[in-house]
């Protein structure tokens, strides 16, 4: 599928499909047609504002309306879109409203589509801004992870071949550009899916290791070094050692580097458990398959190095992933062992399944220990207690600087990714005090559970840092699927942390 900005007359235009928006009105269900939306309605002799009436409908967001050119010389499909209150309309929803359009599209089996973009979009996001987040709402709405299927299903599934953008002769350059670097985000974001998506007996550590590796072989900006269990243990990381003694698989500690142009350095973080099972403290058979998601953190990360070369931020940018299985094998972590990780904290470990943050306090100490950087970020799907308090949209941001909280919050509602900030309360720092270790792994209680995962993981980051955890295990896996992302890895991190990156000088 190719996007692409064009100038054409919305009622000249030939391809298969086209697309045209219409707002609500001030009055209770008046809809008003966008210019382009009036031109077709002219052109078709009153047709789309008589569906418009039949229909009753209210041009809310993301709703649409399908017919066909009544012209008998043309079979053309003709979708009219819902944009809802433009004042109210966030990036989030741009994307979805884009996504929608291309699902439509899709399940007509269009070969071309042309969406009329109206100016009032252009004007409430900028040229630049509206076609990133569209080509990127309409690459994600596209995306499909079908390679597992047989060749018959593998057949059904419908390429659009074109979507093409028409705006006026001036903007058209700009929407070109801004398209161009959604395809970028797009890949990092399709990038991060299919490594989530694919099974988690081919997504092993060692191939999360190639996969860096890969990445870094195509450019010279980047470089690779995978830590395997003997380099782990000189450098005292029994925290992921520990959690990779139930598996076969041996653990990897994956570190990439991108030089910017600049010295200023921000090291992201990500959560790489292949499969967790639990461990010995195992999980319930029923939906442990979607377990398969706890490499999310460590995609993310992966999905934003697979186009930093191409993007170029300024910043320099270091990714770690510890990586491991979590399971119960004959060797496996007992609830009851202490572990030293490695800043020298000891770690009792009860609960064999909150191994995220007994990998993490490994990765960030290494970070801090290695690196003098300007900001830490970790991305990982640490506790279902996250998912208790902000459902499964929403991802928790813990941070102990404001600054960077709220940048990233910005860059979180620009990307069209839903982040909310949830506090360290300090006095939930009793909870992890162990009485044969310095801290113990999960508090035994009930309530909190997002907030004393990020208060472990504190132990492990000094204060002068700024430091940020997303506790992403909410958004990273959808098992309804939604027009913006089928079933299955949402990619969800990646724009937040291009965008941030990007930011950066
Ligand atoms: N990987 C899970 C968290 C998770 C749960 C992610 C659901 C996505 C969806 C994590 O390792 C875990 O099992 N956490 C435990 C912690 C508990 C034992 C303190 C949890 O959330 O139940
Ligand atoms: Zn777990
Ligand atoms: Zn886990």
């Amino acid at each position: 599928m190719k996007i692409q900005a064009k100038t054409v007359d919305i009622a000249k235009a030939t391809a298969d499909m086209l697309a045209v928006f219409v707002f609500p009105g001030k009055n209770d269900g008046e809809v008003v047609f966008s210019e382009e939306a009036k031109r077709l309605d002219k052109k078709f002799s009153g047709l789309l504002t008589r569906m418009v009436d039949t229909e009753k409908f209210t041009a809310a967001t993301s709703k649409t309306l399908f017919t066909y050119s009544p012209l008998a010389e043309q079979n053309q499909k003709v979708l009219l879109v819902g944009v809802g209150v433009l004042d109210k309309l966030s990036a989030r929803d741009l994307l979805h409203l884009a996504a929608a359009v291309v699902n439509r599209a899709k399940d007509v089996r269009a070969s071309e589509l042309v969406v009329a973009i109206p100016s009032e979009l252009i004007d409430r996001f900028g040229s630049q801004n509206f076609a990133e987040l569209y080509a990127i709402g309409t690459r994600l709405g596209a995306y499909s992870f079908h390679k597992h299927k047989g060749p018959a299903e593998q057949a059904k599934v419908h390429e659009i071949g074109s979507v093409s953008l028409l705006t006026s002769p001036s903007k058209v350059s700009v929407v070109q550009s801004g398209i161009d670097k959604g395809e970028i985000f797009s890949l990092a974001v399709t990038f991060t899916r299919d490594l989530v998506n694919d099974p988690p007996s081919t997504t092993t550590p060692t191939y999360l290791g190639d996969v860096a590796k890969t990445l870094a072989s195509k450019t010279n900006n980047i470089s690779v070094d995978v830590m395997g269990k003997t380099e782990m243990a000189k450098l005292g990381m029994n925290g992921i050692l520990g959690i990779a003694r139930g598996s076969s698989q041996e653990p990897k500690f994956i570190k990439l580097h991108y030089q910017g142009s600049s010295s200023k350095t921000v090291v992201i973080v990500g959560k790489g458990i292949t499969f967790d099972t639990g461990g010995l403290s195992l999980k319930p058979a029923e939906g442990m398959e979607t377990m398969k998601l706890d490499m999310s953190g460590a995609a993310a990360v992966l999905g934003v190095f697979s186009v930093l070369s191409e993007l170029k931020p300024k910043v320099t940018v270091v990714g770690l992933i510890p990586a491991t299985e979590n399971m119960p094998g004959p060797s496996a972590i007992k609830p009851g062992d202490v572990v030293t990780a490695m800043n020298g904290k000891s770690i009792e470990i009860l609960n064999t399944d909150a191994e995220g943050r007994v990998v993490l306090a490994d990765a960030l100490s290494y970070a801090t220990a290695k690196y003098k950087p300007a900001a830490i970020i970790d991305l990982a799907t640490l506790t279902g207690a996250c998912m208790v308090a902000l459902g499964e949209d929403v991802a928790g941001l813990f941070c102990n600087n404001d600054v960077l909280s709220d940048d990233l919050l910005k860059v979180a509602a620009a990307s069209g990714e839903e982040l909310w900030r949830l506090p360290l309360v300090s006095a939930y720092r009793e909870l992890i005090k162990s009485s044969v270790a310095d801290i113990k792994n999960i508090t035994g209680k009930r309530y909190g559970g997002a907030i004393t995962g990020a208060l472990f993981l504190q132990e492990f980051v000094p204060d002068t840092i700024p430091w940020a955890h997303l506790d992403i295990a909410g958004p990273a896996f959808t098992e309804k699927g939604s027009p913006l992302s089928p079933k299955g890895g949402t990619g969800y991190g990646v724009l937040t942390l291009l965008n941030y990156l990007e930011s950066q000088k």
